[in-house]
Formats: C-alpha cells, sequence, structure tokens
C-alpha cells in the first residue's frame, strides 16, 4: 500500500476536535479528589511554622498535607533517567523544612472540589526563615566548570588545533556576547496527574508525560515498589517540548496525596504554577570568537557559554556541539560554564541547547560575512563541512547544500540588496536574512507488539508517547506500509507503561527509534505466519490466517542502533531565511514571511511534517521577538508567570511561513532512512530573524527577544556614537 510518505491526516483528529481524545486531567476515576499547591514565597531558607487548621475547617477538606504530616518515603535511589541532570537531587516534596526557591510547594490540600481545595489552599498559613543560598543574580564571575557527571555529556573545555592562536593571527576577526533569556515551553494543556491506589497496594497515574517507563521507574523507586505495581497512563498529551520528560514533583505529590485521602486524587498545576513545578529553558549568555582569512576561510571559532542551572541540580545542555562540526574550520574551541541561582532547576526545551548554541553562532557568523563584504549564504558555503570534524568522521548523510539552495530559491535571496538599510516599502525597512540549523539525529532501543487478525486489521502497541507530532498517525503508517494493510486497518496503541518498553519521546527520537522497532517487528510477524505449517509462498499474512483458521496472530519487535554511531555522525539539518519590517520610529518587527529547507531524512507523513516545520518557526517567531521569562533577581521569582505577559506569537504575528522537506534518507542511520524533524524545526529561527533585522536596520541586537525597545535604544545609540 505504500502509506509511507502519504499525506495522511491524524488518526486520532476526529477524537482531538471532537472532545473526546482524553488528556492527564480528564479521567473520572470513581470517587475522586482534588488537589491545591500553597507555595513558599523566599528563594531559599526554613518554613518555621505552618498554620494549617483554618483550611482543615473548611467544609469539603479532607486533608492538608505539609512536611509534618506527609509520609516518609523510601526515595531509593534512581538510576539517572537520561532526562535527569547528571548530578544533584531533585526536590523531595514535603520531605523536610527547606525551601530551595521561591514557589516551592510547601503544602497540598485534598477537598472534594477543585474550587474548595483552592481557596482553602489560601487559608494556609505560614512563616520562613531567610537562609543564605547560591544567591539570585546570574553574575559570570560566579561560574564553575559543570560538575564531574555533567562534564562526561558537556565538556568544561574542548579544542581543537589553537584556537587562540589562530584568532590572534587570523587577519579578520570579529567577536561579541549573545544572551538568550529564560524561556518556558507553554504548551497548551497544563501538567496533570491524577493518582489511584487499589486495594492491593497498587498505584495507577493518569499523566502528562514524554516517557511514561520513566515515571514508573520513578515513582517506584520514591514509594519502594516493585515495578508491577506501578502503571502510567498518557494517551494524549497537548504539548509538552521536553517539559514532560522528567517525572516532576508534582507526580509524587499526587500519589501521596491519593494514599493519605485513601481515594483517587487528581493535582492539575495552575499556569503560574508551570513556571515553577517544571523546568525551563535557561537563560544562557555566551561569548563568541571567529577568525577568517582574507578569502573568507573560517579559520578559528571560540564560543563560550554560561548557562544556569539551581543550586540543587547540576542541568548541562549541548548548547556546544554545533561548533565543533557545523564548519570546515581548522582550529575550534568551546568553554562551559554553569552559573548556580536558588531557583527551581532548568529542563530541555525543544532543541535544548543547539538552539541556544547556533542562535550565537549564527548571528556571529553573519557578522564575520558583513566584516568579510560576502553575500551570508556564500560565505556558510565557503565554510560548507563535508565531514564531522569535531568527531572525526563521515556523515551518514548531509543534504544540508540542498537545503540552502533549495530556500534560497524558493525564499528569492537573489533580490536581497546587501546593503543594509536599502530596501524600503513605504515607511518600512525591510531585511532578509537567514541561518543554519542543525540537531543531532539519535536512536535508542524500542519494542512493540503486532497483532494482525484474520479479518484483516492490526494491533500495533507500545509504550511510546505522542505529545503532538503526530506518533499515532504515522505509526500507524509504518505498520500499515510494512504490513501491506490499508492505514484505516491498523490500530496504535500508546502511552501506557504496560505496554511494550519505548523510550523517551523527545531528542526527535521517537521515528528512528519506534519507528525502526515498528518495522522490524512487521517483518517479524510476516516471517513467522509464513513459516507457519501451510502457509504458501507470496500470499498475503491475513490470506494465510483466513486459510489456516487462525484467528490471529501475534508477535513481540524491538529495534536497536547498531554500530553506525561509532562509524558516522547523523545530524539533522536546516536552512532558515526570513524576511523582516521594521517600523523605525517604533521599533516593531513583523515577519511576513519565513522558509526553511530541511534535511529530515525520510520523511514518513508530510503533512504532519510540515505541522511540526510551521509549528517551530511560530516558536522561532516567539523567541526572537516576544519570550522570555522576566527574572526579578531581589525576589528570585519569575515576575510574568502567566500567558498574559509571557509573550508568545498569536495568529496576527503569523504570516506567510513556507517548509520544504529536502531529498535525503539516511540508510546507514537506521533502516527507515528517518532522521528527525521536531527539534530542527525551532533551530535557526531566531538568529535568522535576528540577522534579518540587522538588514533591515543596520542594528546589531544580541539579545533575545528584540523588542521595540531594545530596537529603539539601539537606534538612539546609533544616532549618538
Ligand atoms: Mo524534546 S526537548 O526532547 O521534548
Amino acid at each position: 500500500m505504500g502509506a509511507i510518505g502519504k499525506p495522511v491526516a491524524r488518526v486520532d483528529g476526529p477524537a482531538k476536535v471532537t472532545g473526546t481524545a482524553t488528556y492527564a486531567a480528564e479521567f473520572h476515576p470513581e470517587n475522586m479528589a482534588y488537589a491545591a499547591l500553597v507555595h513558599g514565597t523566599i528563594p531559599r531558607g526554613w518554613i518555621k511554622s505552618i498554620a494549617t487548621d483554618a483550611a482543615e475547617s473548611v467544609p469539603g477538606v479532607i486533608a492538608v498535607v505539609t512536611h509534618l504530616n506527609a509520609p516518609r518515603l523510601p526515595w531509593k535511589p534512581v538510576d539517572a533517567a537520561p532526562v535527569d541532570p547528571g548530578e544533584g537531587e531533585q526536590l523531595r516534596p514535603f520531605h523536610s523544612d527547606e525551601i530551595l526557591f521561591a514557589g516551592q510547594p510547601i503544602a497540598l490540600v485534598i477537598a472534594e472540589s477543585q474550587e474548595t481545595a483552592r481557596a482553602a489552599a489560601a487559608l494556609v498559613s505560614f512563616t520562613c526563615v531567610p537562609s543564605d543560598g547560591a544567591g539570585l543574580v546570574f553574575d559570570r564571575a560566579r561560574a564553575r566548570p559543570p560538575s564531574e557527571a555533567t562534564r562526561e555529556s558537556y565538556p568544561a573545555e574542548w579544542e581543537r588545533g589553537n584556537a587562540e592562536g589562530a584568532f590572534a593571527s587570523a587577519p579578520r576577526r570579529i567577536e561579541g556576547s549573545y544572551l538568550q533569556p529564560r524561556l518556558f515551553h507553554n504548551a497548551m494543556e497544563p501538567h496533570a496527574t491524577i493518582a489511584a491506589w487499589d486495594d492491593e497496594g497498587k498505584l495507577t497515574l493518569w499523566d502528562k508525560s514524554q516517557w511514561v517507563d520513566n515515571v514508573r521507574d520513578q515513582i517506584t523507586r520514591n514509594f519502594g515498589l516493585a515495578e508491577d505495581e506501578v502503571r502510567v497512563i498518557s494517551p494524549f498529551v497537548g504539548g509538552a517540548f521536553g517539559s514532560a520528560l522528567r517525572c516532576w514533583p508534582h507526580v509524587t505529590m499526587a500519589a501521596m496525596a491519593a494514599r493519605i485521602a485513601r481515594r483517587p486524587v487528581r493535582l492539575e498545576l495552575t499556569r503560574r504554577e508551570l513556571y515553577t513545578a517544571v523546568g525551563y529553558r535557561p537563560y544562557t549568555l555566551q561569548d563568541v570568537k571567529l577568525a577568517a582569512d582574507e578569502d573568507g576561510r573560517l579559520r578559528s571559532v571560540i564560543q563560550t557559554a554560561y548557562g544556569l542551572t539551581s543550586a540543587y541540580e547540576d542541568y548541562g545542555e549541548e548548547v556546544l556541539d554545533p561548533v565543533g562540526m557545523l564548519y570546515d574550520t581548522m582550529s575550534a574551541r568551546t568553554v562551559y560554564r554553569l552559573v548556580e541561582l536558588d531557583t527551581n532547576t532548568p529542563t530541555p526545551m525543544r532543541g535544548p541547547g543547539a538552539v541556544t548554541g547556533v542562535f550565537a553562532l549564527e548571528m556571529a557568523i553573519d557578522e564575520m560575512a558583513d566584516a568579510m563584504d560576502m553575500d551570508p549564504l556564500e560565505f556558510r558555503l565557503k565554510n560548507y563541512a563535508e565531514r564531522d570534524l569535531k568527531k572525526d568522521l563521515p556523515f551518514s548523510s548531509k543534504a544540508l547544500r540542498s537545503c540552502y539552495e533549495t530556500a534560497a530559491l524558493r525564499f528569492g535571496w537573489e533580490k536581497r540588496d546587501p546593503r543594509r538599510r536599502a530596501m524600503h516599502d513605504g515607511n518600512m525597512l525591510v531585511g532578509y536574512g537567514m541561518a543554519t540549523a542543525v540537531w543531532p539525529a539519535m536512536r535508542a532501543p524500542a519494542s512493540v507488539r503486532i497483532r494482525l487478525f484474520a479479518n484483516g486489521t492490526a494491533v500495533v502497541r507500545t509504550a511510546a508517547s505522542d505529545m503532538g507530532p503526530g506518533t499515532y498517525t504515522s505509526m500507524t503508517q509504518v505498520a500499515a506500509d510494512r504490513l501491506d494493510l490499508p492505514v484505516e486497518r491498523v490500530t496504535f496503541e500508546l502511552g501506557d507503561s504496560s505496554l511494550p518498553m519505548a523510550p523517551v519521546h523527545g531528542g526527535s527520537m521517537t521515528m528512528a527509534s519506534v519507528g525502526n522497532a515498528v518495522a522490524a517487528g512487521c517483518k517479524k510477524l510476516r516471517d513467522d505466519i509464513a513459516r507457519l505449517d501451510g502457509a504458501e509462498d507470496g500470499e498475503h499474512p491475513v490470506e494465510t490466517l483466513m486459510r489456516l483458521r487462525r484467528d490471529s496472530f501475534e508477535v513481540d519487535g524491538a529495534a536497536e542502533p547498531g554500530a553506525e554511531a561509532g562509524t558516522h555522525s547523523s545530524y539533522a539539518f536546516g536552512a532558515v531565511f526570513a524576511e523582516v519590517r521594521v517600523d523605525p520610529d517604533f521599533g516593531t518587527v513583523r515577519v511576513p514571511r519565513l522558509v526553511g529547507a530541511y534535511d529530515g531524512g525520510v520523511i514518513v507523513n508530510p503533512r504532519t511534517a510540515r505541522s511540526q516545520a510551521i509549528g517551530g518557526m511560530v516558536q522561532g517567531i516567539g523567541m526572537a521577538l516576544m519570550e522570555a521569562g522576566e527574572w526579578d533577581d531581589r525576589l528570585g521569582r519569575v515576575m510574568n508567570a502567566n500567558l498574559a505577559e509571557y509573550l508568545v506569537p498569536v495568529h496576527a504575528d503569523v504570516e506567510e511561513l513556507e517548509a520544504v522537506f529536502v531529498e535525503s534518507e539516511d540508510r546507514i542511520f537506521n533502516p527507515l532512512g528517518v532522521k528527525g524533524i521536531a527539534e530542527i524545526a525551532l533551530c535557526g529561527v531566531a538568529p535568522a530573524i535576528a540577522n534579518a533585522v540587522w538588514h533591515a536596520t543596520g542594528l546589531r541586537i544580541r539579545e533575545l527577544p528584540l523588542t521595540p525597545d531594545r530596537l529603539l535604544m539601539a537606534e538612539q545609540a546609533a544616532r549618538t556614537s
């Protein structure tokens, strides 16, 4: 049937638009109670007293949980999941009187209704004693190398050649500092957990999760349970972008509350709580130094990143991974430092690290091209890397050149006047800018169970997740393709830890991991059926089952990475082109057009893939122009912890978006030839827009977001200098 590559409409679309798809907070186990949280207000210190009697006396309140009466949990050590920081310990809710950050939950009210729980929570009174901690001011003077465990993944220093020497002796040099603020996932669906214990002490959790197996493993250890005593169910996730990778403290709190209330309890976080209960993309300051020859050959790239982490966990990310591999440069050097604050721990957010590092690097590359009087695209092509010089390995595939060419053509890059502030539309300044995008292609072991029925239908099951990209749909296509069945005859079930093991639904690796397990399982199913006594050569497995009067046939399938990671370097690539209109009087920026071309390997579903890509572009417009968690470094709080003041693009901010997937397949990386298309879609958008703003205005603003006040101040500074 050839279902791979077809623009199949989402198989779960009708359930989503009719409201029958059940998200974590929408399950209704019998006799469910509701929880609400009370938060500490100081960034660091101790709870001195806490009074719960007023809350307890509210009609409908079942219990109030604090560190004074919370059950002492075993907190068995957790083998660090790859989504957890390598060092430190996650907040243990109600474990002690210690306060680690402002907004930390210090009490939980369980009541008959959500309204009662929230109202009673407001009646809990407490006093706190502040103490010294890591501090609240992001000061690079306090930066330190990542801890030993963190350094294993994110080296403190890395160098090829003699980068400083090459920089010092090169004829052309630029350097600059770039700032990316704290950014929040702000998925539509708030995090929520419903916890229910049964009479035998088994726990069921309905949770918003990108990795049900991880939630099961962590909760199992926190409560000292056996693996088969915890089941995590998460069939639909309303966006996550990384916020649902870890098993956050609220999951433990929900399970604690349900144990105390002796009935199911729902804990749904408020929008404001989402700014402290889960992580965020860390505030990151970067210095970039580039040097080139007179003919435009890059000689040295030196990038230093200072990332924020909490005082209780050591969060690192791949900010600097692209530095040594994106361009063909003899020498390169990276330095990674962390700055601790008394705040909650950051966490991966769409394209974690790479999006941040590429923002600085791709703005710097643009500045270097300008300093060379070269076209920014020509400059990048001149320094095109045919091989991964960082890993010293060939790429398993790389179609970046074709991304550049395709996107440039669709965008009309040749119409760009190379001079800054030279293109106009009426009073508006017009700018064209571009940037490169890159994201590592990753793959992990995954497994599936497939049952084929004699009536010509099939059911495929795995513990994988679908946070919105269309896992249900694309996996159904892979199975339909490999079983030679129409898509409508295949059902895909996921989001349940009782199903066969699947890796984290993150890092853009679900198709390369689970997709290949589905394909392998289908092959095994067909092979096994063909070997049945009485099976005939060349017949469809459904025909065999019918003829042999077998109702159905089931197999377990699995796939895992091979030796390719040691022999090849695998990345998804992209090129993003942006047009901006800047109002010179008001400093407002609009983005009438974005064109992106991506090398994501084989595209299983061009329709959901396009949806991924334009979604990333919209998020990129937000990152470039609007988004910032405004940190108050006296109070230790994000001041705009709500969707009224944390600005994200709305429909009126988004105009023409075009996403193209170039011809590409990567059969070295994995049998399906896919590379992953989620994170790559956000990468490169913000620098492309910032570079376009520079082209329009002649202002090089190196701090995100490019808000009107920053543009007007830069304009004023340029006029007076
Ligand atoms: Mo993505 S940050 O791995 O959800």
